[in-house]
Parts: C-alpha cells; structure tokens; sequence
C-alpha cells in the first residue's frame, strides 16, 4: 500500500490526474474503473483540461463505473450516467458506447444483472486502473461494512448512514434509492491498479482504518491492504489521524526517484 498525503483536496487531484494521464499515454486502450461522488470531481476536471490541451485522448479507452442506482432511469439526472456525462464522457473523446454501469432496469434479474457486468469486464481484458472514493463507513463502489471481502459485482441495500450522507445530493422532491448495483470487493481487487481518493476530515476515520487496519468487512476498504498496487492519495485533512507522516513522506520521496528512473507503472 503507498500512502501520500498531500497539502489539499486539489493535489490530490492533480496526482491521480497523473496517474491516469500517465497509463493512457503509456497503454491507450486502458480500461478505467471509474467512480462517482464529490470526490473525483476535481479529477475528472483535471482529466478534461488535459483533453481540452489536446494532451490526453480516451479515443480508445474502456470504462466500467463502480455502481448505479437499482432501477434508476439512465436518463434521470441523479443516475451515475448522468453524473458521469456531466463530469466527464460529454467533454472527452470516449466513444460512449465503450463506457458501463452495472444497471438494472425496472424487471431485470439484479443477479443475472451483476454476472453479465462480470463478464463484460472480463472480456474487456480486465480492469486497469480503478479509481475509488471512500464513504465516511469505509464501503468502496456500495460495499457497504459486512460485504463479502470476495464478493461480486451484485445488489446491496445501503445504509442509513450512506443514504443520510448523499441525501446533500438530493433535493425534497426526489426519491432517494436505498439500493444499488455495485461492484464486488473481489471485482475491486482485481484491477491491476487501485487509486483511491481522500480527502476531509469526515473520511479521516476510514482512512485510519483502511490503511492501519484491522482488515475487516466492518471496513471494506481495508480489504486493500492485500492489494498489490493500491496508492491512497490523501490530503491532511483525511489523513490527520494517521501516525507515521514522516514515513509516508520519505517513502514517497524514494518513490519518486524511481518513478522518474523506471515509469508509474510497471507490469503494463
Ligand atoms: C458514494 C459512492 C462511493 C463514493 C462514496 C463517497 O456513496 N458509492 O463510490 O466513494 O460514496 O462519496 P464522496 O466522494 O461524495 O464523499
């Protein structure tokens, strides 16, 4: 696991943005695990930017978000399709039919559902660089605590406390979904890269907890700490209640030297 903390929430940004960058150059048909939430919104800016710069092109890449809203209409602006059209897929040059959710539509099977979305990743060639947010409980995608530290893209009923913290996000008279398709944690795991994003002070409990453990379903993000190449970029807000900065940050300045000498990545 690499810890880095950084100063705010826009450094953070601007390093996954690296991150990403640096992937696509290096493999343009990169297939991107992507998320939603407040937190990669910043990215997904500095991803566009690059476009707009003509630095960047997603011409040839996949994606596969981590989850939707359970029988939401595509087309209804608090759909993940919504939100990932107006932060990104509507200011790039991904060819859209190339990018999925895991939906399922009034009538649909959620269990035939989540194996057809399995399957599609695996014939895509399997998920490169998955990016991740964290819920304040710790779920990654909608793993909500207790999820299978295996499981498998499925339906999950969310918790009162997730549903109380995207109720900012919906107003009076909207319908809230209290379910969702996710991603599994096993899904998660087997991406070749994890990038996962931080930042405030209401994550900084989560935080402590995914990264000095103990691994456990009560945290689902913990689950990383078995990952081979999962990078936690942080800011200090979200890192506060972590010890050993000063670690974190020689380590990061080693690493840096042979990301200079070797590249980011290093089984692509
Ligand atoms: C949501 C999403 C997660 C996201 C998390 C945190 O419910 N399902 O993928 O990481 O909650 O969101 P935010 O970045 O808005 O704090």
């Amino acid at each position: 696991m690499q810890v880095i903390i950084y100063d705010d929430a826009q450094q953070v940004a601007q390093s996954a943005a690296v991150w990403v960058k640096t992937l696509i150059q290096q493999k343009p048909d990169t297939v991107l695990g992507l998320a939603t939430g407040s937190t990669p919104i910043s990215l997904y800016k500095e991803l566009v930017d690059e476009h707009k710069k003509g630095n960047l092109s997603f011409a040839n890449v996949k994606s596969f978000n981590l989850d939707e809203y359970h029988q939401i209409e595509e087309t209804n602006p608090q759909s993940y399709r919504s939100f990932m059209k107006q932060h990104l897929f509507d200011h790039v040059d991904i060819d859209q039919s190339n990018t999925y959710l895991p939906t399922c539509a009034i009538g649909e099977n959620p269990r035939a559902q989540g194996l057809a979305y399995e399957e599609k990743i695996k014939q895509a060639g399997g998920i490169d660089l998955q990016i991740l947010g964290i819920g304040a409980n710790g779920h990654i995608g909608f793993n909500e605590p207790t999820s299978s530290l295996v499981s498998r893209t499925r339906i999950k009923t969310l918790t009162e406390q997730t549903i109380t913290d995207n109720s900012r996000l919906f107003s009076a008279d909207e319908e809230q979904p209290t379910m969702a398709m996710t991603m599994g944690i096993g899904t998660i795991m087997d991406s070749r890269y994890v990038l996962l994003m931080a930042t405030g002070k209401n994550k900084a409990k989560a935080v402590l907890d995914t990264v000095a453990g103990p691994l456990s379903a009560m945290c689902p993000a913990s689950v990383l700490q078995m990952h081979e190449n999962a990078v936690i970029l942080l800011d200090k807000e979200a890192a506060s209640e972590l010890a050993d900065h000063e670690y974190f940050q020689w380590t990061d300045e080693q690493n840096k030297k042979l990301n200079a000498e070797f590249g980011l990545f290093h089984n692509f």
